[in-house]
């Protein structure tokens, strides 16, 4: 028997329920020791379901047990950063939920904690995971389509109600305990991986937003005007009232050609490339808020075997750091309708 991570999971709803838990059950190397939530009910049955040891229902008594090596972070989102940072002091890797905090101040002191305590520190963003976005990636690393011009990325379904375990009562409209509707939902994931699939990070950003539909305090819509460190413009749509169906997809029109990711209803990728040539690229399905071909977010896998390795990549907080701060830029210039400026390494 090779080496066993032992993982707690904090916050026993819907994220935990669906991916986190299922995907570390599913691997004969880790254990899950203990599952933490406010609610004692939910944690006694999400015990049950995925045989955990130790039902908790506060954090500082799972962070507590040394036979805890990791964490995840599945709590509403004013919580990840100091829950997280409470964590890495107490010597566990964690693999905290987007958005990593709810201020770069927060981030940055995650980041920093990761490396004093020599601990991973992981952010739960999906979409770079996904068979499609690493297919599109090879293509768009090939050469054929050239440069990415101009891309526009989407993501919106019918909102959090239909997703959270406590639905429309839900902390997701909650402005304390979420800080941002769809924008810090949905967009990040946008964000994250638009720098990620053209391998160029985001340094201009403006946007606009607003609560169009719900009766919430926060946005249920935002669009961002997006320009990378190497010219690429483009758009990111996020949004909360998209009904009936959810949109999940990138178009990225190129110098050769046009790449159209998650808008054909049988083909993950179409190429359209200057000469007419047309490619249809058939992959696993998104995985997605609704239900996908995808049954595994590759984000867990990720995590573990970085860990267990030793040598966990791309692990150490840095990329859920750049989506935050595409985000909280394009809230400030949504505010103040002003574009305002990164300062990218
Ligand atoms: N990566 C993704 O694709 C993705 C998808 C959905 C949600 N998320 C993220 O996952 C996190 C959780 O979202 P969800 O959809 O599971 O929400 P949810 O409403 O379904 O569940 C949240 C759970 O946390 C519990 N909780 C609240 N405060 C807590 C605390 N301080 N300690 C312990 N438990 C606490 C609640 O009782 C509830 O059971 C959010 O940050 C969200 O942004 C990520």
């Amino acid at each position: 028997m090779g080496k066993i991570l032992r993982v707690g999971v904090i916050g026993c709803g819907a994220i935990a329920q669906r991916r986190h838990l299922p995907e570390y059950q599913a691997r004969n190397d880790v254990e899950i020791v203990a599952v933490c939530d406010f609610s004692e009910e939910r944690a006694q049955l999400v015990k049950e379901k995925f045989g955990a040891k130790y039902a908790i229902t506060k954090t500082e008594e799972l962070l507590a047990l040394n036979e805890i090596d990791a964490v995840s972070i599945c709590t509403p989102n004013q919580f990840h950063a100091s829950v997280s940072i409470q964590a890495m002091k107490a010597g566990k890797h964690v693999l905290c939920e987007k958005p990593m905090a709810t201020m770069i101040e927060e981030a940055r002191e995650m980041v920093k904690t990761a490396e004093e305590n020599r601990v991973f520190l992981m952010v739960g963003h999906n979409q770079r995971f996904m068979p499609v976005h690493i297919r599109a990636k090879q293509i768009l690393q090939q050469g054929a389509l050239g440069k990415v011009l101009t891309f526009s990325t989407t993501f919106g379904h019918s909102g959090p109600e239909n997703w959270s375990v406590d639905g429309a009562k839900s902390w997701f409209f909650n402005k304390d305990q979420a800080f941002v509707g769809a924008m810090g939902d949905l967009g990040i994931h946008k964000a994250d991986l638009i720098a990620w699939l053209i391998d160029d990070p985001i340094a201009e950003v403006t946007a606009l937003y607003g609560t169009l539909h719900k009766e919430i305090p926060i946005d249920d819509n935002a669009i961002f005007l997006l320009k990378s460190k190497g010219g690429s413009i483009g758009t990111l749509t996020a949004s909360w009232t998209y009904y009936p169906n959810e949109v999940n997809s990138t178009v990225l029109h190129c110098e050769k050609g046009t790449m159209k990711i998650g808008t054909d209803p049988q083909y993950g990728i179409v190429v359209e490339y200057a000469d007419g040539k047309i490619e249809h690229i058939e992959t696993e399905k998104m995985q997605s808020n609704e239900e996908g071909g995808q049954t595994n977010s590759g984000v867990i896998d990720h995590f573990v075997e970085g860990i267990l390795s030793g040598k966990g990549h791309e692990i150490n907080g840095m990329e859920g750091l750049r989506a935050l701060e595409v985000i909280l830029a394009g809230m400030e210039a949504a505010a103040s309708s002003q574009i305002r400026q990164l300062h990218i390494g």
